[in-house]
């Protein structure tokens, strides 16, 4: 059986679940022209993620991904922290507000206990994607039984290795274009390998699907990856713009106004793609400090955020964009869909 009838979708395109922009109407206006919709999940408590996946299925009968994060808890090291949290005091300062004393994990971890997993099960979307890792065995064998397909993002090969051994139905090749976070699971080794060259590699090494991620806003860039391998195509960064995405104001202007990107570890303690801001441009100054781990360096950067932003200064916003952004286009989602599947169909 081929991809697309596994996954009972028309066309050979993915909305990237982007936790914070996705939303159940987005999700649901991809499914129901064709692609696979998804919801991004990794940031929502359990009661908000069965909410958004009920309120999908209200929105359509067709096929749509969930997605979690899979990252390895850590404890925080305070040193750090302190530190950190010092370096960003002037920061706080400049804005007439205290900074914070301590950092909270304000994600879980999908590894760490089964609620996202029952929820999953309980709920039964056609396929689940995890970010920064891989699910637990007994997760995996639970997904499996239920007839759910699973699909893993790999940023390399030995990544991508691991995730057809753990038994995982699809990978995502995430090339270094990607907006948000890069899915890599030890971001100390980081190859930085482009999408196209990733989904080379991964197409003459895996025996599972490829899904290519990363830079792709056309139909022509997607016809490129499809003919070097991939299965299907995933972007994130193109539906942003759409009216259904959950993307603010701020947001959506500075998508138009600074087109440029760069990848930063200081917002969340991962290093993840975005439109060049203050992050960038001050705090990452070559003797900065070690940031403290994911996700708890994201708590201070959405504290400064929301306090800045208050006070009419967008510039700590985490705006997510792949190093394409410049090529985005301003359409409903279901107009881009039916855009990318032209393109796609001419450039055969
Ligand atoms: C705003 C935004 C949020 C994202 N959030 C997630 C997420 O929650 N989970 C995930 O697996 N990937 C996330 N990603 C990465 C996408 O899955 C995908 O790799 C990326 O969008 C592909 O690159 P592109 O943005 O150039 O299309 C996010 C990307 C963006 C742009």
């Amino acid at each position: 059986m081929s991809l697309l009838e596994q996954l009972e979708i028309k066309h050979p395109i993915f909305l990237a679940p982007m936790a914070g922009v996705s939303t159940p109407t987005l999700a649901a206006e991809v499914s129901n022209q064709g692609g696979l919709g998804s919801l991004g999940l990794g940031a929502s408590s359990v009661s908000s993620a069965r909410e958004q996946i009920l309120a999908t299925q209200a929105l359509t009968d067709h096929s749509f991904q969930v997605n979690f994060f899979c990252h390895q808890s850590q404890v925080l090291d305070q040193a750090i922290a302190a530190k950190w949290i010092e370096y960003l005091s002037p920061q706080f300062s400049r804005l007439n507000i205290a900074a914070p004393q301590q950092l909270e994990c304000i994600y879980p971890s999908f590894l760490d206990n089964d609620d996202f997993l029952n929820l999953v099960l309980e709920t039964r979307p056609k396929a689940v994607s995890f970010h920064f890792g891989i699910p637990h065995p007994h997760q995996i064998k639970a997904l499996k039984a239920a007839g759910i397909l699973t699909m893993v993002s790999a940023t390399n090969l030995p990544e991508a290795l691991a995730i057809e051994a753990a038994g995982i139905d699809i990978v995502i090749a995430q090339g270094i274009e990607a907006g948000g976070h890069r899915g890599i699971f030890n971001q100390s080794i980081d190859g930085a390998i482009k999408t196209s060259d990733l989904v080379q590699l991964l197409s003459q090494h895996c025996h599972i699907p490829v899904i290519a991620a990363g830079g792709i806003m056309t139909g022509q860039q997607a016809h490129v990856l499809l003919q070097l391998g991939a299965q299907a195509v995933q972007l994130g960064t193109a539906f942003v713009q759409c009216k259904s995405s959950n993307a603010n104001a701020a947001y959506r202007k500075a998508l138009l106004n600074a087109p440029v990107t760069q990848i930063t570890d200081s917002i969340s303690g991962r290093p993840a793609r975005g439109l060049v801001n203050t992050w960038h441009m001050t705090v990452d100054q070559p003797d900065r400090p070690a940031v403290p781990a994911y996700p708890y360096t994201y708590d201070l950067a959405k504290q400064l955020h929301a306090a800045a932003s208050q006070q009419g200064d967008h510039s700590y916003g985490a705006f997510w964009a792949g190093s394409n952004v410049a090529q985005i286009r301003e359409l409903e989602a279901a107009d881009l869909i039916n855009q990318l599947v032209l393109e796609l169909s001419q450039a055969q």
